[in-house]
């Protein structure tokens, strides 16, 4: 039985920002009861026990949970390495010194772009000021700094700007990751997929920029899979190194794996070995038995495990089916589709104000599968179909 490595603790779906790349749910109605102090310290307790050395505290924002240092200093004291993943909002200078002082070992800030009026307008609020005095206060305080950067069509081809203000805040890492098409991703691929010329110009940016920060800014990019021959072995392998617990306490082997159709396993009812170890859900997927042609007699199955569950569920309503991403796969004209539409539109891509979803909108169940909602217009939504692609966007209320 493998051992987990990291756990992915979403502590709570609550927001300031509305980006239209959240990996939140689509539909929140199932995690509004977070799991408390306690719960979550004994939880905690469970992932050591099972081999967990990484908590990576996550959301929604993490920031916004009230008891964010005491569970820091639980982590801490029970021997976890603890990284930060937040938009940055709400770690004023306080926080932060408590932070600290619990034991705190690294901190991530998401950047949306390298300037703010773009930036704004990809988060959905206010919010690039704040970021860049968060992340200049990560430093002051002596922890090393990761910017994540969620690159998509409307800030591609700003990529090196964004490495110049990384070297300006004196960032260690930079984590420059094309959206992967999950959650609100999915419903708004179209208006975010972004086309091959794009990429093409942005790999050389990075190349370049690596060559002349060498040894002083390491820098990570993560290709989008739609535009690969194969597919990433999808967080190591399903219940094999990776683990994510839910606001709820539900456990998932990967943090978009609640739109699959299998049974719940929540830290509420089961401890978290036997979720690790005997539920349905971490052993669907588990290994190699369960894959169908051309994975099962393929080289490299133990190499990418047939790629991302979650994707081939949503191009294909079928989760057992091959990653489409895989030149292999039968499905793979389905990503082929989707990147000759995001070619063609490129002639139509500005830097553009994203259009705000109507007050009145509610976040709504994304379907299984078929095209994703860019173009889909549910009722209350007063979005101008026509280029800029308009977007679907998560509200926060009542998390
Ligand atoms: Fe991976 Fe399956 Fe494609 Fe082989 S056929 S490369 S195992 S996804
Ligand atoms: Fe769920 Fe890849 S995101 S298996």
């Amino acid at each position: 039985m493998p051992r987990p490595f990291g756990l992915l603790a979403e502590l709570t779906y609550a927001c300031p920002l509305h980006c239209p790349y959240c990996s939140n749910p689509l539909d929140l109605g199932d995690y509004r009861r977070e799991l408390s102090t306690s719960e979550w310290q004994r939880v905690l307790a469970e992932a050591r026990q099972l081999g967990v050395l990484q908590l990576h505290l996550s959301g929604g924002e993490p920031l916004l949970r009230r008891d964010l240092v005491t569970i820091v200093h639980g982590a801490s004291e029970l021997g976890l390495y603890t990284n930060l993943i937040t938009s940055g909002i709400g770690l004023s200078p306080e926080r932060a010194e408590q932070l600290r002082e619990a034991g705190l070992g690294h901190v991530q800030i998401s950047l949306q772009a390298d300037e703010a009026a773009l930036s704004d307008r990809i988060a959905g609020a206010r919010s690039f000021e704040r970021k860049l005095a968060a992340a200049r206060l990560v430093k002051e305080l002596g922890w090393p700094l990761t910017l994540n950067v969620v690159l998509h069509r409307h800030n591609l081809d700003r990529v090196a700007d964004v490495l110049d203000l990384a070297r300006e805040l004196e960032a260690d890492r930079v984590e420059l990751a094309n959206t992967q098409y999950y959650g609100w991703a999915w419903r708004n691929r179209q208006a975010l997929l972004p086309s091959r010329e794009q990429l093409d110009r942005a790999e050389a940016v990075v190349r370049a920029a690596r060559e002349r920060w060498r040894g002083r800014m390491e820098i990570v990019y993560v290709l989008p899979d739609y535009y690969e021959r194969y597919p990433k072995p999808c967080m190591g392998g399903w219940g094999r190194r990776q683990l994510t617990v839910a606001p709820n306490g539900d456990a998932f082997p990967c943090p978009a794996a609640q739109v699959l159709p299998l049974p719940r396993a929540n830290v509420r009812e089961h401890p978290l070995a036997w979720i690790w170890e005997r539920s349905p859900l971490f052993q669907r997927f588990r290994g190699t038995d369960w894959m169908p042609e051309p994975c099962r007699s393929c080289a490299r199955r133990e190499l990418d495990f047939g790629g991302c569950r979650c994707q081939a569920f949503l191009l294909t309503g079928d989760a057992a089916r091959t990653d489409p991403v895989c030149h292999l796969s039968p499905d793979h004209g389905l990503v082929i589709e989707a990147v000759r539409a995001a070619d063609e539109g490129r002639r139509s891509l500005r830097v553009a104000p994203v259009p705000r979803p109507h007050p009145e909108r509610r976040s709504r169940p994304a379907p299984p599968s078929g095209p994703p909602g860019g173009r889909r217009r549910g009722p209350g939504q007063r979005f101008d179909p026509q280029p800029p692609t308009p977007v679907d966007r998560p509200r926060r209320e009542g998390v």
